[in-house]
């Protein structure tokens, strides 16, 4: 049968629905809420996940990884009950075991629990560890927000100066500096066990007066966990968010100081923030300094509000989270930024600016192209040597035809193609082809690496 008359019969039978494959009745589809990362974004992330570890390197943090699944109370006792996270966002679920466990939807209190489980006490404190990776959190989807997300997670365990707490936010900072994001820092203090007591008071004698205007998880909250009131995303509890009397009013004089710490350390390390009086953030276990990043789209600083929906990270101390996981008294701080929005930033700043604000992958320098299937076999031997010299090479051995593999080397922006053919194989030669104006050299392939070398990094050939 004709070659062409052979395909379109294989084409017309892979029409028909194969007979011994039972097919779905509707095609898979990605998971509400999930999203896939796609070659082409990859680039963004590898560049991220390159800054994180040369961060990790410079500042002596160590890597950490702890199982994407704990057990429930991990969260449950860590992050605290009235928090949206417990009360609504958690994937639990029972195991064929009966153990109630979690996804995580957060780094922290995992690693609290690995800290204290591996005995990390023993170690010189501060205990300084990093994390990547994805964290679960059923919320509702929307741009920037997902039901698998990234964070970069720092966490700093066993010290509590307030030195601590602005170098994690210096490290936050770098990161979003150096992918050219310009960060603005929203910083509060929420005080400690003791003076918060007298805050919250005032805050519950506050949103009595004026209970009527609250939703419902407001209302319910108000008696069990009035400081989760200042974190409602419900546009009505906004603007009595605003007028709600400030915590720093009622900071002790220790934990006053130590806010006035960060904040001095932060002027001199000239990172850009605005103390936030009614920040609190979403998890309970934050003790005295809390903070949030943004990103500013436009030079005027105060422009955060369009980026209000969406902060790029945040974090903060939290002194008591070790202790009542069952631990020593130990102080803590840390933070983490969502790697998505991060991309999202990124992206948004490469349309508005027209440049390319991250490496591009580096091109090939060579596309080995072959004719035949001997000289294919042969070519396949040479990719590899092409590689071992540290040239950066392309090839599609399972082409046959020329044009179609030179169309390739086009599109990948190849600088060489070399091309072996039967006769090549023969001769022992190789030609050689500028992919910028086309003009083509046959030689002797035992000069293919030094020509190579010369053509592309302007080398001298040894010996001639
Ligand atoms: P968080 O504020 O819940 O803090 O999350 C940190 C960052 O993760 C957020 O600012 C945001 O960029 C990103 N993020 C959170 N949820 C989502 C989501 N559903 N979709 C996309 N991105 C999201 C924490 O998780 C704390 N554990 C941080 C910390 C570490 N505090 C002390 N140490």
């Amino acid at each position: 049968m004709p070659r062409i008359k052979k395909a379109e019969e294989l084409i017309k039978q892979s029409d028909k629905p194969n007979p011994s494959i039972t097919r779905l009745s509707k095609q898979p589809q990605l998971v509400k809420g999930m999203k896939d990362v796609l070659p082409h974004d990859q680039i963004y992330w590898e560049h991220i996940r390159s800054i994180v570890k040369k961060i990790g390197d410079d500042y002596l943090f160590m890597r950490i990884d702890t199982p994407i699944v704990e057990h429930l109370n991990v969260y449950t006792a860590g992050l605290g009950k009235q928090t949206d996270i417990v009360e609504k966002e958690m994937y639990s679920f029972t195991d064929q075991g009966g153990d109630n466990l979690a996804l995580r939807p957060e780094f922290t209190a995992g690693i609290a629990r690995a800290y204290i489980e591996h005995g990390m006490v023993s170690l010189p404190q501060p205990v300084k560890l990093y994390a990547f990776g994805p964290l679960f959190r059923h919320e509702k989807p929307q741009e920037g927000r997902y039901r698998q997300h990234t964070q970069w997670n720092c966490e700093v365990i066993g010290e509590g100066k307030p030195v601590v707490d602005a170098q994690l936010i210096l490290l936050g900072y770098k990161l979003l500096t150096s992918l050219h994001i310009k960060p603005i820092v929203q910083v509060n203090s929420i005080g400690c066990r003791s003076c918060r007591i007298a805050y919250r008071e005032s805050l519950v004698e506050y949103y009595r007066a004026r209970r009527a205007s609250l939703c419902d998880d407001c209302k319910r909250r108000l008696n069990k966990n009035v400081l989760r009131l200042l974190d409602c995303k419900v546009e009505t509890c906004q603007s009595l968010i605003s007028k709600a009397p400030p915590i720093v009013d009622s900071l002790c004089d220790a934990c006053r100081d130590h806010f006035i710490a960060v904040l001095e350390c932060l002027d001199e390390l000239e990172i850009p923030y605005q103390p936030n009086p009614h920040l609190v953030r979403g998890l309970d276990y934050y003790t005295r300094t809390v903070f949030e990043f943004y990103a500013v789209m436009n030079t005027n600083e105060s422009d955060v509000q369009s980026a209000r929906m969406a902060a790029l990270g945040g974090g903060g101390r939290y002194d008591d989270l070790i202790e009542m996981f069952g631990g020593l008294s130990t102080p803590a701080a840390g933070f983490g930024i969502g790697i998505e929005r991060v991309v999202m930033k990124l992206k948004e700043l490469e349309k508005a600016s027209g440049t390319k604000l991250i490496p591009r992958r580096a091109e090939p320098e060579i596309f080995v192209a072959q004719l035949g299937e001997q000289p294919k076999r042969r070519a396949m031997v040479l990719y590899e040597d092409l590689l071992r010299e540290g040239f950066t090479v392309a090839a599609e051995f399972a082409k046959d035809s020329l044009k179609a593999q030179l169309e390739i080397a086009n599109k990948c922006n190849a600088t060489l193609t070399i091309i072996l053919g039967q006769k090549e194989l023969l001769d022992g030669s190789i030609i050689i082809r500028n992919m910028g104006g086309g003009e083509q050299e046959v030689i002797d392939i035992k000069k293919l690496i030094p020509t190579l070398r010369k053509k592309l990094h302007g080398e001298q050939q040894k010996g001639g």
